[in-house]
């Protein structure tokens, strides 16, 4: 297939979210907990997770057609019903995303790899996102950030620092270990090369 072919397979059959407003609480079956992996690259923690949390149901967004739609078929050959991956900008799908107060955890592993000035609006973290996340998100719910780069997670921590929404973990939202244990693939890497990881939780009040 041409490179051509391929990105026009990627760009129609990676999942989309439905058209207007959805409910996250009809994308997949059961009632178990509903929780977020928001920019899941090569998807090692949507499948880390599924396999941890068979009860929960699990939603991957990512904005890269071709990412999205290898973990579809990767969700499809080994029939995982507890994944429904959603292709797109989480910032537009989230905005569109019903009901208020229904999502347990959030995870952002490794995002915004962006370093130029003029790329900013680019980046996922931020006031329109945190925003949707404070509606979607129940009081009590979990949101976990990890990154490799030191200043950006200290914005992380100053942008939720300012939001009466969420409340930082002890120790200004840092800890040592990822909480949910699924490993992203950035997350294994750093791991096997010995690099540093900055984490943080924050929990919606
Ligand atoms: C540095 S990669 C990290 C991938 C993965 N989470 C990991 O840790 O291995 C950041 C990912 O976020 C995705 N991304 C960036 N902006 C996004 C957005 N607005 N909505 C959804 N995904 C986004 C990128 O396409 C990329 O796959």
């Amino acid at each position: 297939m041409s490179d051509s072919d391929l990105r026009r397979l990627y760009r129609e059959h990676a999942p989309r979210a439905p058209e207007g407003r959805f409910s996250l609480e009809t994308l997949l079956e059961g009632s178990g907990p509903i929780e977020l992996d928001i920019g899941f690259g090569r998807g090692l923690s949507l499948f880390e997770r599924a396999a941890q949390v068979p009860d929960s149901r699990i939603i991957g967004i990512e904005v890269k057609t071709k990412l999205a739609y290898k973990a579809d078929q990767r969700l499809q050959k080994h029939d995982l019903r507890n994944v429904a991956i959603l292709c797109g900008d989480a910032r537009e799908i989230l905005k569109r995303a019903e009901p208020s107060g229904s999502v347990r955890r959030v995870s952002l592993h490794f995002p915004d790899p962006w370093w130029k000035k003029r790329h900013d609006k680019r980046r996922v973290i931020g006031d329109a996102l945190l925003t949707e996340l404070e509606r979607l998100m129940k009081p009590g719910g979990e949101l976990f950030i990890q990154t490799d780069v030191e200043h950006r997670a200290a914005q992380y921590v100053a942008q939720l620092q300012e939001r009466a929404g969420f409340a930082l973990a002890a120790g200004r939202g840092y800890i040592d270990e990822n909480p949910f244990g699924a490993r992203s693939n950035r997350e294994k890497r750093a791991i096997e090369d010995g690099l540093p990881v900055w984490r943080i939780v924050a929990t919606r009040r």
